[in-house]
């Protein structure tokens, strides 16, 4: 374990989760809970609960959750061993370090400073004989000097060791060079080599500022026409926005997301400062919470080809699940913005912007192309597809104005149009309902932890399980009762792993709450979090003892049915073996 549990425990007692949650959201008493509007996801109505006593945040909404310092984590952005840092300085302890995170924390620093320099290298190589191609591409693709220094927009010459070369005379080694994901080791001779080759370099940066990655992409028509860093230690692409270290100022009040490099650098050479790209992957919720932090309303704009409009159909409910406001860009004339602005120029492309559709007129615009209105029978389809998607907004104003317009597209009263969205809504309410009741009557589909790769195997031993942990890091003092408890035993291997770190904890005269937990992810501590909100029951030796008997009794069955399992297999292979003829 890397920070010692004592201390951890200490960095928890000194920073009260409420004051330090408080700081970020306004907390009011409901209980013994505080509840606030969440600061992960946008929403309305608070479902974002503080519990001082059991030092947890548990989101209802977005089911994040975890001790204070995951709050400080993911509120600020920061690895595990730094939101330790940052809470030790609030509450002026000092942070004993351990070799472990020393090492873990100055490879990051390490690796980022590589990035600078090997970002540094590859800007000035544009402008050096090794880059003279590069430099004629960049103008081809219409960026000025001023972009490509706005960007540090740099070049990777064609050559093998170039760069590996360049950082290994300032002192880099070549494995921080592989860690970094800007060198790769040949399978023949094991040497390490550039990865970057005869590309022009997109520095990708954080919102914090360091270079955490590239995207390279070739000058003709090989591919792949973009080659991105590697997932690294520093960079991890569904986390990250390219040019959102800029955007993040802009002063237009919205976002632009697109699709590439060159888009995002043409709408900030144009005038649109607040273009981000994902970075050749699809968006994240990750990407949607990020954005959210910075903006309110973002403006999507993906390709016109089938795939863009998938990727549009995916994103709107992912970033408006992240609170925000979204409207659709439908590009015309273009593949995409960098073609537009470069054709059109920044005043057309303004216009394109503020004739851009909301995504209620978007997702009608895309289900009436669908069919063809003067066949009656199709007509008689997209008033039904319609109706049913007008019955899902949750405005009585907006359901009016856009039946409204079905009614007029489809050649219907609008009297009609509101009778077809009524029945469309009472048979979706009725399916939701019916649904719910399923869900309710099967205890165990509720009782199913959030993130898949937690899935309880066995729910009766599941909740025993659960409701053991939650009475131990309520009251460690529990643990001198749990003789012959074991991890073994323990039907989830999630709370398996809690307990045996509260006994080796316990065993080291440390008394654990959730902020001493280590080694557990953050969707994990989000799970162990809800188990401590969800069981809320008396603390008590003999509540203690009932748990550990289901566990036991479950434990029981699941091998006698396994054992069960190996004896048929035995018999009937032996009776197999018989049937040939073999004596057993
Ligand atoms: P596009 O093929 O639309 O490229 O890919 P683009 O941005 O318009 O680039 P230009 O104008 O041809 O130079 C969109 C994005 O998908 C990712 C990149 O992030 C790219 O910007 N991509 C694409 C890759 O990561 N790898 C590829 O091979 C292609
Ligand atoms: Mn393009």
């Amino acid at each position: 374990m890397a920070f010692p549990p004592s201390f951890l425990e200490e960095l928890a007692a000194r920073n009260p989760i409420e004051e330090v949650v408080g700081q970020y959201v306004n907390l009011r008493r409901s209980g013994s809970n505080l509840f606030g509007l969440c600061p992960f996801h946008g929403e309305k109505t608070a479902s974002f609960s503080v519990n001082p006593e059991k030092g947890i945040y548990y989101c209802f909404g977005c089911h994040k959750g975890g001790s204070v310092i995951n709050f400080q984590m993911e509120i600020e952005g920061l690895s595990y061993p730094d939101a330790v840092r940052a809470l030790a300085k609030r509450a002026g302890m000092e942070v004993p370090e351990d070799a472990q995170y020393q090492n873990r924390y100055h490879q990051q620093e390490r690796l980022w400073a590589l990035s600078k320099e090997a970002a540094r290298f590859y800007h000035t190589q544009l402008y050096s004989p090794a880059g003279e191609e590069g430099l004629a591409y960049a103008q081809k693709r219409g960026m000025p000097k001023s972009t490509l220094t706005r960007f540090g927009i740099g070049f990777a010459p064609n050559a093998w060791s170039s760069l590996c070369d360049a950082m290994m005379a300032k002192g880099y080694t070549e494995e921080e060079l592989k860690q970094s994901g800007l060198a790769s080791t040949s399978q023949k001779t094991g040497k390490v080599y550039d990865r970057f080759r005869n590309r022009l370099m997109f520095p990708i940066i954080d919102v914090r500022g360091n270079v955490i990655g590239f995207g390279g992409r070739v000058m003709d028509d090989s591919t792949p026409k973009y080659l991105n860093s590697p997932e690294t230690v520093i960079f991890n692409k569904r986390k990250n926005l390219f040019a959102l270290n800029l955007a993040k100022k802009s002063k237009l009040g919205y976002m632009i997301l697109v699709e590439g490099y060159m888009d995002a650098v043409a709408l900030h050479q144009y005038g649109f400062d607040c273009a981000v790209a994902s970075l050749g992957t699809s968006l994240t919720e990750e990407h949607a919470a990020l954005l959210s932090r910075y903006t309110e309303q973002v403006m999507l704009i993906y390709d016109g080809d089938d795939a863009g409009q998938n990727a549009t159909k995916r994103a709107i409910p992912m970033l408006e699940k992240a609170g925000l406001q979204v409207k659709v860009l439908q590009m015309r004339d273009a593949k995409d913005p960098d073609e537009f602005l470069k054709k059109f120029g920044a005043d057309r492309f303004r216009l394109l912007l503020e004739e851009s559709s909301n995504r209620v007129e978007y997702q009608l615009r895309a289900i009436q192309k669908k069919y063809d209105l003067r066949e009656d029978d199709q007509r008689i389809q997209f008033i039904g597809e319609a109706a049913e998607f007008i019955s899902t907004l949750g405005n009585a104003v907006q359901r009016e104005i856009y039946g409204g317009r079905v009614a007029e597209a489809a050649g219907i009263s609008a009297d009609s149009m509101k009778i077809e969205v009524n029945k469309a809504f009472k048979r979706r309410i009725s399916r939701e309902k019916k649904k719910q009741e399923r869900i309710d009557l099967s205890p165990a589909a509720g009782h199913q932890p959030k993130d898949r790769h937690i899935r309880y195997d066995n729910i009766k031993s599941a909740m025993a399980e659960e409701s053991l942990i939650a009475m131990l890091l309520r009251e460690p003092a529990l643990l001198s009762s749990c003789d012959g408890l074991s991890q073994e035993l323990f039907s989830s291997q999630l709370l398996g792993r809690v307990y045996e770190q509260l006994v080796q904890s316990f065993g080291q005269g440390i008394e654990v709450s959730l902020a001493s937990l280590t080694d557990f992810s953050p969707e994990e501590m989000s799970h162990i979090a809800l188990l401590l909100q969800r069981h809320d029951g008396p603390v008590s030796e003999q509540a203690l003892a009932d748990c550990i008997r289901t566990i036991r009794t479950e434990h029981q069955m699941q091998t006698t049915k396994s054992a069960k399992n190996n004896d048929d297999l035995l018999s009937f292979q032996k009776q197999l073996l018989a049937r040939k003829g073999f004596k057993t």
